[in-house]
């Protein structure tokens, strides 16, 4: 353990080296007050300047104890900041506009923490763009941390989430983003979940004691980059799910992250995807495409280190999704340092490993099909199915800095037919899919039950009663507006894959 926990100490420090303190140790912020200054119209890619979050050009409004946050996002205008100082505050926040600047004030080590008591929902929800949430604590909510709802440009770092529920931070169906510096543990599902996003970088992250530690999911160029996965179930997986209106997830870079003993029993919900996930899992490719696995650090993940499958082998029916292509195709292994992985790996990897008189452990299994992979080095690991894989002609992937674009992208167009398509992507496809069962029942079940009644999905939403015996109770929506609502369930009405 402690060796490689030196071993990680000085890939960071050769890597970033500032980082290290705040990030693992989580300590202080270097936000200076009271206006973020982020904003540089000159900055390169991979500078966070450029992504037109925290651009302060508003009004400042002072949040502290006893006051209400939301009371505070409803006066705000597009450029307004927000800061909350220290105590304890007990909502949801929901930010439908563009241009919101959340900030919590860290004074002397006291955060703001917002506690929704096991009885809130969700902490933050957004729709704007251009949205930056920032130094916040995170606590008992039993949806989601932060959650994004087709807001592109968007910034979330440096917040500790603790204990919440089903989605750490959710940003889902948004363009151009970054998640920086946050620590999360303890959530059922996805702790840090890209969500059908684009462009989006994903760093200096501490993920513990989750079922998923960072999940990048129907997504494109995603970089994933100097976090550290650890004690969670599975460390850092990108997915192809199918069911879900996006159809690809493909230009995944996974490079310099610690993924360590990534063993934790999995406590996901039953029938959601992640409680396919074996415990001791490292990092997990499963029918994604294009993905290179770059200079990481992966030990002592008792499955086993590096998992790459197809829908077949992870168990996954897609039969009613057949646009979702079901192998992991193009994907570069580049050199990584592996160690003591796969000493207690499930029944269908051991059973494996005895058919191919493999030696104890495991570092990568490539299980189910796939073309076009390549590794390098594949001798200094212990491998089950790599036979197939090429030699690669890449080397390492240096010239990628960042996935983020250099400048902000146009904010998603919002007559009020898109803004059904958008909050069903959204919101509900996160829970719902069209012929699979995730959290919540299949959407074809929906459509047959409310067939030409949308008034009646609208009073459900708003006020869920609970039906079904296996299924958790569904969130109430009322936090959307009545439009919304009606737009959405409008919308889910004509669903068709
Ligand atoms: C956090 C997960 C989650 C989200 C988000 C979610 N749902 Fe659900 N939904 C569920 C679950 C779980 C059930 C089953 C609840 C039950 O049977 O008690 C359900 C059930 C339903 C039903 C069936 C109602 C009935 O009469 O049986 C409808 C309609 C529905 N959801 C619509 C939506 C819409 C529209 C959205 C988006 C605005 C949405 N849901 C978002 C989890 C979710």
């Amino acid at each position: 353990m402690k060796i490689v926990v030196r071993i990680f100490v000085l890939l960071i420090t050769l890597a970033g080296g500032i980082y290290l303190g705040k990030v693992f140790f989580g300590r202080g912020s270097t936000i200076p007050a009271p206006v973020p200054t982020y904003f540089n119209a000159a900055g390169a890619a991979g500078d966070s300047s450029a992504i037109g979050a925290g651009v302060v050009t508003g009004q400042t409004y002072n949040i502290k104890p006893g006051q209400s946050i939301q009371d505070a996002v409803g006066k705000a205008k597009p450029g307004d900041l927000i800061r909350i100082f220290p105590g304890v505050y007990h909502e949801t926040i929901y930010i439908d506009k563009d241009n919101i600047s959340i900030q919590g004030v860290i004074e002397e080590g006291e955060w703001p923490v917002l506690d929704g008591e096991k009885k809130l929902n969700d902490a933050v929800l957004y729709s704007g763009n251009g949205v930056l949430v920032e130094n916040l604590k995170i606590m008992n909510y039993k949806g989601n941390g932060i959650m994004g709802q087709a807001g592109n440009n968007y910034i979330i770092r440096n917040n500790w989430i603790v204990g919440s529920g089903v989605y750490g931070i959710f940003p889902q169906f948004g363009k151009n983003g970054l998640v920086e510096r946050n620590i999360l543990t303890g959530i059922e599902d996805a702790a840090i979940y890209i969500g059908m996003c684009d462009n989006i970088d994903v760093r200096f992250n501490e993920v513990y004691g989750n079922v998923a530690g960072i999940e990048i999911e129907n997504s494109r160029h995603a970089l994933v980059e100097y976090n550290y996965a650890h004690d969670n179930t599975g460390g850092i997986l990108a997915f192809l799910t199918p069911g879900l209106p996006i159809k690809t997830c493909a230009d995944v870079i996974i490079r310099n992250n610690f993924v360590y003993h990534n063993n934790t029993k999995n406590f996901g919900a039953v029938g959601s995807t992640v409680s396919h996930i074996p415990k001791g899992t490292g990092v997990l490719v499963m029918a994604a495409d294009d993905v290179t696995i770059e200079n990481n650090i992966i030990t002592g993940n008792s499955n086993s280190g590096i998992t790459i499958t197809d829908y077949a082998f992870a168990g996954i029916n897609h039969a009613n999704d057949p646009e979702s292509e079901p192998n992991p195709d193009r994907l570069t292994l580049l050199d990584n340092f592996m160690d003591n992985n796969g000493t207690d790996p499930i029944d269908e990897v051991k059973a494996l490993k005895k058919a191919t008189f493999s030696k104890p452990g495991l570092d990568i299994i490539a299980a189910g099909g796939g073309t076009g992979n390549c590794i390098i080095n594949p001798d200094r690991y212990i491998t089950i199915g790599l036979n197939k894989y090429a030699n690669c002609s890449a080397h390492d992937t240096h010239l990628v800095k960042s996935y983020m674009l250099d400048k902000p992208v146009l904010p998603r167009n919002t007559t009020s037919i898109e803004k059904g398509k958008m909050t069903y992507y959204g919101v509900c496809s996160g829970c719902h899919a069209y012929n699979t069962r995730l959290i919540g029942p299949p959407v074809s079940v929906i459509q047959a039950m409310y067939k030409g009644n949308a008034k009646g999905i609208v009073d459900f939403i708003t006020k869920p009663v609970h039906k079904r015996d296996d299924y958790p109770e569904m969130p109430p929506q009322n936090y959307l507006s009545e439009e919304t609502r009606q737009a959405v369930a409008e919308y889910i009405l004509t669903v068709q894959k």
